[in-house]
């Protein structure tokens, strides 16, 4: 049942492997690859407080016998550990456990201590390997896969960080079931994205399986996470550090990472609810400047709401950004090159397109009838 996505790139190739069940082969898996106890490494697991609650005591039973554990680093749960003060806290913590250049760092969890723990690996004595288990399924899709790592700045989501790519990622299908129905639903904002942004026909399959994929029929979530594997393999292969294509990756984030700025990347709005409402403000500005056909943007709308995500500003609760707030925090996104906005848009469900001639102006003219209801 499982199955394997190799990400090729020369002299850093990986393999995700990708099924139920890969938490309990972990400590066989990695002592193949990397050697077992005694003559192979050490490792050092790091994972936040609810995962460590429903998964570490199995990774740790999993791992025992096969490879020598040097010590846990169990974080906060939530986005805010994503920071400069837990990363040099995890950082120390690392050194405590002598991991040395040869040993590996284990990331399990999501998002969040993926990116953390695959940066502390980028740093720790200029750069240990370590292997990506992603517990949510925005990470199994996304964020374990092509080595983007870093935390959080109050200047803006990821701008500190390093290109550090994992030496294997286990994506086991079977721990989605313990997620909670908010975080899968998050998670489907990303999956969802590789449709858009290059694969109609995987969209069209979304639209027809989303159902049975997010009450976790094994067969549906693991075509559907092979799938955003793939598409997530063969961009970073073409486009590691993200000078081109990668940017595609993007679509919904710029918008996105806006929304979470404002709402303070708190539990009001989550990573992949803030990407739901920039895809869809994506489709609707590209509609509006006439580079896709007249109803793609409320078919991508109408999915991602039944889906129960949200598909507009308003659908956040609270206090809304105004348009001009909104540009000014789209303008601290990494994505800016030149003082120009970096957009991802559409021609249609399957091709996006990277595009720096849209202007602020147009940009907040389409947020204010946006905001207006418009
Ligand atoms: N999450 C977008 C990327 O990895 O490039």
């Amino acid at each position: 049942m499982t199955q394997t996505v190799p990400v090729a790139l020369p002299g850093r190739a990986y393999d995700v492997l990708i099924g139920p069940g890969l938490l309990a082969q972990a400590g066989d898996l990695i002592a193949k690859q990397f050697g077992a106890a005694k003559v192979g490494p050490k490792v050092g697991i790091v994972t936040d407080s609810n995962v460590a609650k429903v998964h570490l005591p199995a990774l740790e039973a999993s791992l025992r016998g096969h490879v020598t554990i040097a010590g846990t680093a169990i974080l906060p749960a939530g986005e805010a550990t994503k920071c400069f003060r837990e990363l040099a806290a995890l950082s120390e913590r690392l050194l405590e456990m002598k991991l040395e250049r040869g040993d590996l760092v284990i990331a399990l969890g999501g998002g969040v201590i993926g990116d953390l723990a695959g940066f502390a690996a980028a740093i720790l004595r200029r750069g240990i390997r370590f292997v990506q288990m992603p517990t949510s399924l925005l990470a199994q899709v996304d964020s374990s896969v092509g080595g983007k790592t870093g935390i959080n700045t109050p200047q803006g989501k990821n701008l500190i960080g390093a290109f550090h790519q994992p030496s294997l990622v286990l994506a086991d299908t079977g721990l989605l079931s313990t997620l909670p129905l908010r975080e899968m639903r998050a998670g489907y904002a990303e999956v969802v994205k590789y449709g858009l942004l290059g694969d109609a026909t995987f969209f069209r399959w979304l639209e027809g399986n989303a159902a049975p994929m997010m009450t976790h029929d094994p067969a549906a979530l693991a075509h559907a996470v092979r799938r955003a594997v793939e598409m997530k393999a063969e961009i970073v292969v073409r486009d590691e550090t993200e000078t081109g294509d990668r940017m595609l990756l993007n679509l919904g984030h710029t918008f996105g990472h806006a929304l979470e700025a404002f709402t303070g990347y708190g539990p009001r709005l989550l990573h992949g609810e803030g990407v739901a409402i920039g895809t869809c403000l994506a489709f609707r500005l590209s509609e509006a400047l006439g580079h896709c056909p007249p109803q793609t943007a409320a078919r991508v709308a109408a999915h991602i709401k039944a889906i129960g995500l949200p598909t507009r500003v308003a659908d956040i609760s609270g206090e809304l950004p105004d348009a001009s707030t909104m540009v000014r925090l789209m303008g601290q996104d990494k994505k800016v090159t030149g003082g120009r906005l970096t957009l991802i848009l559409a021609r249609s469900i399957g091709e996006a397109f990277v595009t720096r001639d849209v202007t602020a102006e147009q940009v907040e003219q389409f947020l204010a009838a946006e905001l207006a209801g418009g």
